[in-house]
């Protein structure tokens, strides 16, 4: 039989999200290129990757579904050629990779998951929106922290896994997302690692301390071979060096909570860097007009501060509703931003002495 895709098999499970992949399969059904983005590790490439399972399984694509990871390439130039070899195409001696892409995709009806590709942003949107123009039957999923900014792309940020509602009682902190993560990778290293009445509470603080972000999560969980829940809460203030062990085979900038906070205030422009270390000072959120005021001084503060939230660093609450808490925030008059508070604590860091790594 022919092979329809080089989907990688998932070592781990995998965990909730049964409305999120409703949704992207509806996006994907409907737009030609839809970009998942969000928080660096967040999910976005576990849940493109499931999704893109579903779409095959439901036979949405006769010549299957494709993955090009861009982690590894630090060059534009070279994503054509990343294409070409992850469709299994060869290249054509004196033909450019883009022609002879474009050539293979042509005639085809598939999906090209486009994973990873904040670092590469424009080369990625350039190549895309050729094969997209060129290639009928071709559909895209992308993921990335910042969307590729193509006409009709359809952009879809991927949330944090679901936390139990403050107060919750420790049935329902059980249940929810982010605590199941958390104790199914607790459990791969410590396998007497159960949720208690007694440590349930603890567990969903500690998940919702670190935002509900699966790598924060996993890093964290890996902790509890040596440490109880309670000294890991306890330690939380000092998380960057706490959440360091990532598994030996991922991605360089998955291996600490810091790499992967680095990967993305790396590719800041330095006026978005120091918007975003003078964000830190708000610890419950902000208004329009406090950014603005205290982006006094930097150029176009409101251009910046929507930077950073395309570039998934800042987190916009349309109309004042933070997800979290019961009550809008603010009487539901305006959008407010946050910061995770992974995100805040490194911009903090950063702010008391902008040249010292985390
Ligand atoms: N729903 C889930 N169930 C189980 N594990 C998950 C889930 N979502 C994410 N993970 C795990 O969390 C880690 C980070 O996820 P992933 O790589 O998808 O994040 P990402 O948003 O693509 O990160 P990056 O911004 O670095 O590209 C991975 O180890 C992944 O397997
Ligand atoms: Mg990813």
């Amino acid at each position: 039989m022919v092979r329809r895709d080089n989907l990688p098999v998932q070592l781990s499970t995998f965990v909730g999200r049964e409305q999120e992949l409703a949704e992207v399969h509806a996006l994907v059904r409907r737009h030609r290129l839809s970009t998942l983005t969000g928080a660096g590790g967040c999910g976005k490439t576990r849940l493109a990757l499931r999704a893109a399972v579903d779409l095959l399984d439901a036979g949405a694509y006769a010549d299957g579904a494709w993955l090009v990871d861009l982690a590894p390439i630090a060059d534009a130039a070279l994503i054509a050629r990343a294409a070409l070899s992850a469709l299994g195409a060869r290249e054509v001696p004196g033909r450019a990779p883009l022609e002879t892409l474009v050539d293979y995709l042509q005639a085809r009806t598939l999906l090209l998951i486009v994973d990873n590709c904040e670092h590469l942003v424009a080369g990625c949107a350039a190549l895309v929106e050729a094969l997209l123009r060129a290639c009928p039957g071709l559909q895209v999923m992308a993921t990335s922290r910042e969307p590729l900014g193509l006409p009709g792309e359809a952009g879809w940020r991927v949330p944090s896994l679901a936390l139990p509602p403050p107060g919750a009682a420790s049935a329902d902190i059980v249940r929810s997302e982010a605590v199941c993560l958390f104790a199914e990778r607790a459990r791969l290293v410590q396998p007497d690692f159960a949720l208690t009445l007694a440590n349930a509470v603890t567990v969903g603080q500690l998940c919702r301390r670190l935002d509900g972000i699966p790598l924060a999560l996993e890093l964290a969980a890996a902790r509890v071979r040596g440490l109880t829940v309670e000294q890991l809460a306890a330690r939380l203030d000092d998380r960057f060096r706490l959440l360091t062990g990532g598994a030996r085979t991922a991605l360089r900038r998955q291996q600490t909570l810091r790499a992967t906070v680095d990967w993305s205030y790396d590719l800041l422009a330095a006026d978005e860097r120091a918007l975003l270390r003078r964000l830190s000072v708000f610890a419950g959120g902000w208004t329009l007009d406090a950014a603005e005021a205290v982006g006094a001084g930097l150029p176009d503060a409101l251009g910046l501060l929507l930077q950073l939230v395309d570039k998934s660093l800042v987190v916009p609450e349309p109309n004042g509703e933070d997800p979290a808490s019961i009550a809008p925030v603010n009487g539901g008059d305006g959008f407010r931003y946050r910061l995770l508070e992974t995100i805040r604590q490194y911009a903090s860091i950063r702010h008391i002495c902008p040249k010292t790594s985390v």
